[in-house]
């Protein structure tokens, strides 16, 4: 995995980045020289992920978080203020997902579980990485990146998941939001939505369901987790400064179907 982009002297945290998309995002970051905070609710999977990065010689450390319990959120901040001074960089990313439901019977706990982590997990992070954001001095004239993973049920709905569905959705309006309110303090706020991409997300499916909806996509295929992460990661560069409060589809083109 290759790219061309710099992040040196930059601070770059990844939620979700134990495994799949946001493993992907916090190796990129780590190679384009970015000292890199690999959090996760599962501890041993982020430790995991920071080792390698080592190893690769690239900084990072690893983090356990659960983004939808605001102390955890809080304290992971804490940890970032400790360890290096400054975060310039947040991929909002961690997420679950859920089997289908009915509608008539949807099981209430489902639903709060979906909203507490899809979506007010992120509310949770961009405030405390927003608050950190506008007090610290510029780097190249930016504040701070922010990007959310919402999903392509961020646009059209999953069948069957109307949490998940309305979370994806929601998470579209946090970062237009934030991007109109805070453009002016040099932060840009972007989504990335993801198509169906081959990570342990997915893995539960039926396969003859996944290479049915493969053969349907117009590049015939699913993502890999780095084709998502590029995207996400292109969005925090540089390169990326005229972008703010969008929402990039990283599927191939699957949603024109
Ligand atoms: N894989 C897909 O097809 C797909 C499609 C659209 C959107 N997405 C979104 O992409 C994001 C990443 O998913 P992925 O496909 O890499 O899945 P993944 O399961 O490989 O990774 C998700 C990571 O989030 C972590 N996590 C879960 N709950 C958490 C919490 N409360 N606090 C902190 N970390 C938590 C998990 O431990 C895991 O490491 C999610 O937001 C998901 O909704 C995925």
């Amino acid at each position: 995995m290759t790219m061309a982009t710099n992040f040196d002297q930059r601070v770059a945290l990844v939620t979700g980045a134990g495994s799949g998309i946001g493993r992907a995002a916090a190796k990129l970051f780590a190679a384009g020289g970015a000292r890199v905070i690999v959090a996760d609710i599962n501890l041993s999977a982020a430790e995991e992920v920071a080792a390698k990065i080592v190893a690769d010689d690239g900084q990072a450390i690893a983090a356990r978080v659960d983004v939808a319990d605001e102390a955890s959120v809080e304290a992971l901040m804490a940890i970032i203020v400790k360890e290096y001074g400054r975060l310039d960089i947040a991929f909002n990313n961690a997420g679950i997902s859920d089997e289908q439901h009915s509608w008539i019977d949807f099981p209430t706990d489902k639903w709060q579980q979906m909203i507490d982590v899809n979506l007010n997990g992120v509310f949770l992070c961009m405030k405390h990485e927003l608050k950190l954001m506008v007090s610290q001095e510029p780097l190249q004239d930016l504040r701070g990146q922010i990007v959310n993973t919402s999903s392509g049920a961020g646009l059209t709905p999953a069948p069957g998941q109307p949490h998940y569905t309305a979370a994806k959705h929601a998470v579209l309006g946090l970062t237009r939001s934030a991007a109109q309110e805070f453009g002016h303090k040099g932060i840009r706020v972007n989504s990335v939505l993801p198509g169906l991409t081959q990570t342990s997300m997915i893995s539960n499916q039926p396969q003859a369901m996944l290479d049915h909806l493969a053969k349907a996509s117009p590049t015939g295929k699913l993502g890999s987790a780095e084709d998502v992460a590029k995207i996400a990661v292109w969005l925090c560069s540089i390169d990326a400064q005229w972008v703010n409060g969008q929402a990039i589809v990283a599927d191939g083109g699957g949603l024109m179907h």
